[in-house]
């Protein structure tokens, strides 16, 4: 069977590559629908070899779409995933709208594929990048050894916020190497030569919201409300890749010997770890354009008899978005 997909947000950073995916892996597709706002009604944007034209998303008419991947942001997602499931698509939603929904299935494609199954609303949701490649990493050791708390820094790349951030890092890096003063649009301060310790908007709490979506999101996805996170979510200029800085600590005892052994097991991870100089993946090296989470830096935790550590990189645009959705998708085309 070939089935019709659409792409909601498809000249956006993450649809771009969503279009991409699609192409590389063949994804049985009879037809591929490119939706983004009006303003970018008409352009053409690659699909594998070929070209689709962008068509406005606000008057085109859902019926016969059997898959929609949306990433056009939550308020879309609000509006049209619902109109999407109404008229018989599946829809895999990238946005942070649905992704605590009872009802709406929280998939990481290696982790909980049996979840896409129950979908009441028609909706499943992938998880928020950060949350994305830390559990990639972390649910085989929680599986064997029960991981009590986790504690993760991020240091998040500028593709996350979309194409008009990594414009912004592209300007400012030009514009101070020229010795000309910049702006900040995207983000409230200078983002280029620089670290940002905020991502998305301030709880009553203290934390940001890409913070707490990395305390939930973990818990729902690892069907375990018991366990404790604690994350600072940090900005950087990179424009590709996030890297996480993680520390955990396990009910059993597991030691670094032990989580390597589970790590190199574990689909979807690639172990880098030569413990010498340049023995560790970093965005630039190693994860931008692939699809691996990568994990290095893996040591036991010198102060915590239970505690290890870990340096986890992805390139968050594809396994952190636009492939995970793919992946998404193939289980449901696998259920037939
Ligand atoms: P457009 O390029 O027409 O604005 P990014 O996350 O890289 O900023 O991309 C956001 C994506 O969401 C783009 O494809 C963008 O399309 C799309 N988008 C934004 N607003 C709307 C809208 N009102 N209707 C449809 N698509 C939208």
């Amino acid at each position: 069977k070939q089935y019709k997909v659409a792409v909601v947000g498809a000249t956006g950073a993450v649809g771009e590559v969503m279009l991409s995916v699609l192409a590389e892996r063949k994804f049985p597709a009879s037809e591929v629908v490119a939706l983004a706002s009006e303003r970018s009604a008409g352009v053409e944007v690659a699909f594998g070899d070929d070209e689709v034209t962008v068509r406005d998303l606000a008057t085109f008419d859902p019926a016969g779409v059997d898959i929609a991947l949306f990433s056009a942001g939550g308020d879309i997602s609000k509006e049209y995933a619902p109109k999407f499931a109404a008229a018989g698509a599946v829809v895999i939603d990238n946005s942070s709208a649905f992704r605590m929904d009872p009802d709406v299935p929280l998939v990481v494609s290696e982790v909980n594929p049996e979840a896409v199954k129950q979908r009441p609303r028609g909706i499943i949701a992938n998880p928020n990048c950060s949350t994305m490649q830390l559990m990639v990493a972390l649910a085989p050791i929680h599986r064997a050894a029960g991981i009590e708390r986790i504690n993760v820094a991020t240091y998040q790349s500028v593709s996350g916020t979309g194409r008009r951030a990594l414009e912004e890092l592209g300007r400012q890096t030009a514009g101070l190497l020229n010795f000309r003063s910049v702006e900040s649009e995207v983000y409230p301060v200078q983002i280029a030569f620089n670290v940002i310790p905020h991502g998305g908007d301030f709880d009553d709490n203290g934390y940001t919201s890409e913070e707490m979506k990395l305390v939930h999101e973990t818990r729902r996805i690892l069907g375990d409300d018991a366990i404790r996170v604690n994350a600072t979510v940090v900005r950087v200029p990179v424009f590709y890749g996030h890297s996480e800085a993680v520390n955990i600590e396990t009910r059993d005892k597991l030691g670094a010997a032990g989580a390597r052994r589970l790590l190199e097991a574990a689909p979807g991870v690639e172990v880098v770890d030569e413990r010498a100089a340049g023995g560790y993946p970093t965005p630039v090296t190693h994860a931008s354009g692939k699809d691996a989470v990568y994990v290095g830096r893996i040591r036991d935790d010198l102060s915590h008899e239970r505690g290890l550590n870990l340096w986890v990189v992805a390139d968050n645009i594809r396994k952190g978005a636009a492939l995970n959705a793919v992946q998404i998708a193939e289980l449901v085309v696998a259920e037939g």
